[in-house]
């Protein structure tokens, strides 16, 4: 399976924050957004990676991750000229992609919580269809919306709805099989002018072939892409890292855990950012055991 980080859109929502610069880079806490979206496809144990974002952007990301090779990893880069939704992403990405499974995450996603990683496993094994996620949030309008019955079949899917038939938000973390490709070839711009990843995962509904995991209670899911978002996520960052002293979204860290690079190399990529807390933080890792 292959994994694509979507850095686009005009972040309009963010005025002026994002006039600048690319949302995703906006600092969260302590590291640049897309560390955290990045970091969740690591521990997803993807190694081969497009990141597509905004032409004027691609030089910004290139200088911050290279070509993943410091983590163990492949970054490949990609540009979206005009924002025209997120399927897009597989239409930009098909020669990436190849013909085989991907996971698409939206880089202004943030999720953290226990049994994340046993999740994310199952959800890489993934054979046939599509396997989304639903999280309970108390108004789910912002986002799409995924509604069931009580055996977990899914009724119906709706993007952005006035009134949502469930309370159940679909998260921005989406894994679809080989036919991802030819079935976004089929989508039709909305009334907004863009393709929609909800008539894409609508498409697998009706070939029956969707399936959707739910996030539980302590479950921490944030779209940062308005300023509460933003703060939120920098709060929830900071609370969890003064008080356990473990990082959220730190790639080094997981490329090091899931054994993409071992300990010397851990050391050197803190090393050279020995100046922060972060870099600091790197190098005790690596002088743990
Ligand atoms: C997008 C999707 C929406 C999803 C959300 C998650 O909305 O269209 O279905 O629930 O991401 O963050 P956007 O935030 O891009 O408007």
């Amino acid at each position: 399976m292959k994994a694509i980080i979507l850095a686009g859109g005009s972040g309009t929502r963010l005025y002026p924050l994002t006039k600048a610069i690319s949302k995703q880079l906006l600092p969260v806490y302590d590291k640049p957004m897309i560390y955290y979206p990045l970091s969740t496809v690591l521990l997803a144990g993807i190694r081969e990676i497009l990141l597509i974002t905004n032409p004027e952007y691609v030089e910004l990301y290139r200088n911050l991750l290279q070509d993943g090779s410091q983590i163990g990893v492949h970054i490949q880069y990609a540009v979206q000229e005009i924002p025209r939704g997120l399927p897009d992403a597989f239409i930009i990405g098909e020669k990436f992609i190849n013909s085989d499974k991907c996971m698409l995450i939206l880089g202004d996603n943030i999720f953290y919580g226990q049994g994340f990683s046993n999740l994310l496993k199952k959800a890489v094994k993934l054979e046939k269809g599509a396997l989304i996620f639903g999280y309970y949030v108390k108004d789910p309008r912002a986002y799409g919306v995924v509604e069931f019955d009580s055996n977990m079949n899914v009724i119906s899917i709706e993007e952005k709805p006035e009134k949502p038939k469930s309370n159940y938000a679909i998260p921005g973390i989406y894994f679809f099989d080989d036919k991802v490709v030819e079935l976004t070839k089929t989508l039709r711009p909305s009334k907004r002018g863009e393709l929609e990843i909800t008539d894409l995962i609508k498409k697998y509904l009706e070939l029956g072939e969707l399936k959707v995991e739910l996030f539980g209670r302590g479950f921490m899911w944030l779209d940062m892409g308005t300023f509460d978002g933003l703060l939120e996520a920098s709060n929830f960052v900071e609370t969890i890292q003064k008080r356990q002293g473990f990082y959220i979204g730190c790639i080094e860290e997981v490329a090091y855990r899931m054994g993409y690079i071992d300990k010397e190399q851990l050391y050197k990529l803190g090393y050279k950012m020995r100046n922060s807390e972060y870099g600091r933080y790197l190098m005790e890792l690596a002088g743990e055991s």
